[in-house]
C-alpha cells in the first residue's frame, strides 16, 4: 500500500455531503485517501483530530487585502494571518487597492507581493474601468471586478455601453465578472441633495442614500447585460429582497448568474447602527430586518450560492470621521466561519449547507482547481473546527491590522482551531505557525 506523509485521524470529516468518522491520508500536500482508520496507508506521522470536525478549506471569494500604500490598514501578511485564523485557506483579493489593479502588469506586481507574504492560497481580480477593456483579457486574474456604484477606491463603470463591452470581453477571456451592483446615478443624486443641506446626518442615513431600489435596479441591469452577452456574472454582497427576486428569475431562465451574501448582511441590520458612530457604514449598507430575513430565506432555499466576507479593513480612526469622510467597509475574515458555525449550533442551517456555501460552491464558481472538497487528488486544505467551543468575539485579539470587529462582544459557539493548507499546518492554537501561500490554479 502507498505510504502517506501523515494521516489525519480521530475527527469527523465532511465527505461527499455528509459528516463521517474517517481519516485522511496526505502526501506531498495532496489528499491521497479518505477511509476508515484501518484502511489508511501507513504514515510517518499522525495529526490527531479527536473531538474536531474537519471541513474542506474555507474559501473567501471577496477580500480587500489593501497593502501597497495602505499597509497601515492591512497587508498580505496581516490579511492572510487573519484568514488562516478564521479557518480560511484561500482568498480571492479585490483590485480596489491604491494604486488600483487595472492592468495585467499591476496584477502581476500585486501577486508578487502576495507570493512573498501570504500564508494562505490566493487569487487576484482585475478591476474594470471604462477604458481598460483590453487589459481584462489577461489570464493572470481569477476574475474581473466591476463596480456599478462608487465605493472605496476609484473603480467605477457607469455607462451601460461600457459594461456591455466588459461583459463581452469576459466571455472571450473565460472569466467570471463579479458585480458590485448599486446604481450610481440614484446614489449620487441623493448624496448631493443631502450634502447641500449641510447638516451632519446620522449614521443610518447611509441605508437611505444607498437604498434597496438602487441595488435592485443595478442587479436587474447586470442580469439583462449578462443575458445579452452570455457573460457569467457573480453578484457580490446581495442584501435585499428585490435583488433576490431578480436573481431567482434569472436563475429560472437558466442565466449564468451566481451570488454571495456577507455575514454582516445576515447577522446585522439597520437596527444595529449606533446613533453617533459611522463604524457600521458599509456598501451596500445594512438593511431592514425584513431584508435580512429575505436573505436568510434565500440562503435556506439555495438561491444564494456562497457566503463571502467582503473583508474591508478600515482603521477606527478613519471610521470615526464625519459621515462624508468615513470610509465604507467592515472587517470579517475572523468572524465569518464562527458566525456560520454558531448558526449551525442554533439549528438555523446544516453544517453540510455551510460547507457548500463557504467551501464547495466558491471553488465551483471560480473554477478553482483541486479546492473546495475533501477528496482524493484534491489539495490537503483542511479547516479543523471545534464545533461546540463557546467564545467571545474580541477585535483586539484578531490578526487583522485594523484591530476591530462589528461583532464585538458576541458570544458564539464554534471556533476554527487549526488550519492546514496543502498539507502544512498554518494556524494552530491561536497562532500562525507557518505557511507559504500559492496562487490558485483554474480548471
Ligand atoms: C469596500 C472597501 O472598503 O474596499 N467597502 C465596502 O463598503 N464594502 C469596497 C467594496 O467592496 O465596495
Ligand atoms: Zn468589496
Amino acid at each position: 500500500m502507498a505510504k502517506a506523509d501523515f494521516n489525519v485521524q480521530g475527527g469527523r470529516i465532511f465527505y461527499k455531503g455528509e459528516l463521517i468518522e474517517a481519516g485522511i491520508a496526505v502526501q506531498d500536500g495532496k489528499i491521497i485517501k479518505v477511509a476508515k482508520s484501518a484502511s489508511l496507508p501507513t504514515a510517518g506521522e499522525t495529526v490527531n483530530a479527536k473531538g474536531l470536525v474537519i471541513l474542506p478549506g474555507v474559501i473567501d471569494v471577496h477580500v480587500h487585502v489593501r497593502d501597497m500604500s495602505q499597509k497601515t490598514k492591512e497587508d498580505w501578511t496581516t490579511a492572510s494571518h487573519a484568514a488562516a485564523a478564521g479557518g480560511i485557506t484561500t482568498i480571492l483579493a479585490m483590485p480596489n487597492t491604491s494604486p488600483p489593479i487595472t492592468t495585467a502588469r499591476a496584477l502581476k506586481q500585486y501577486k508578487t507581493i502576495a507570493r512573498k507574504k501570504s500564508v494562505v492560497d490566493y487569487g487576484v481580480f482585475i478591476g474594470a474601468t471604462e477604458t481598460n477593456t483590453r487589459e481584462l483579457t489577461t489570464s493572470e486574474s481569477c476574475g474581473i471586478k466591476l463596480a456599478m456604484g462608487s465605493t472605496t477606491g476609484n473603480l467605477l463603470v457607469e455607462k451601460t455601453e461600457k459594461m456591455r463591452s466588459i461583459l463581452e470581453t469576459s466571455v472571450k477571456a473565460g472569466k467570471t465578472v463579479v458585480v458590485h451592483a448599486e446604481d450610481e446615478e440614484m446614489i449620487k443624486k441623493r448624496f448631493l441633495a443631502l450634502k447641500k443641506r449641510g447638516r451632519e446626518p446620522p449614521p443610518k442615513i447611509h441605508s437611505v442614500i444607498r437604498d434597496p431600489e438602487a441595488a435592485r435596479i443595478a442587479v436587474s441591469r447586470a442580469i439583462r447585460l449578462s443575458k445579452q452577452t452570455n457573460a457569467k456574472i457573480h453578484i457580490a454582497h446581495v442584501s435585499t429582497r428585490g435583488e433576490l427576486i431578480e436573481i431567482v428569475n434569472a436563475k429560472k431562465d437558466g442565466l449564468l448568474v451566481s451570488c454571495e451574501v456577507t455575514p454582516h448582511h445576515l447577522f446585522l441590520s439597520e437596527k444595529d447602527y449606533d446613533a453617533k458612530s459611522h463604524k457600521l457604514k458599509v456598501n451596500p449598507p445594512l438593511r431592514s430586518r425584513s431584508d435580512v430575513s429575505a436573505a436568510w430565506g434565500a440562503l435556506l432555499e439555495g438561491i444564494i450560492d456562497c457566503v463571502a466576507t467582503d473583508h474591508a479593513p478600515h482603521v477606527l480612526e478613519d471610521k470615526e470621521q464625519d459621515y462624508w469622510s468615513s470610509p465604507s467597509g467592515l472587517p470579517g475574515l475572523e468572524t465569518m466561519l464562527p458566525l456560520m458555525l454558531d448558526s449551525v449550533n442554533k439549528s438555523m442551517l446544516s453544517l453540510a449547507h455551510v460547507a457548500d456555501l463557504v467551501c464547495t460552491n466558491p471553488a465551483k464558481i471560480f473554477r478553482l482547481k483541486n479546492k473546495g472538497k475533501i477528496m482524493e487528488g484534491f489539495d490537503a486544505d483542511l479547516t479543523f473546527v471545534d464545533l461546540k467551543r463557546e467564545w467571545k468575539i474580541r477585535g483586539d485579539e484578531f490578526k487583522t491590522r485594523c484591530g476591530w470587529t462589528p461583532f464585538e462582544g458576541r458570544i458564539v459557539s464554534g471556533k476554527p482551531v487549526k488550519t492546514m493548507i496543502r498539507g502544512a499546518i498554518v494556524f494552530e492554537d491561536g497562532d500562525v505557525v507557518g505557511g507559504r501561500g500559492r496562487e490558485v490554479q483554474f480548471k
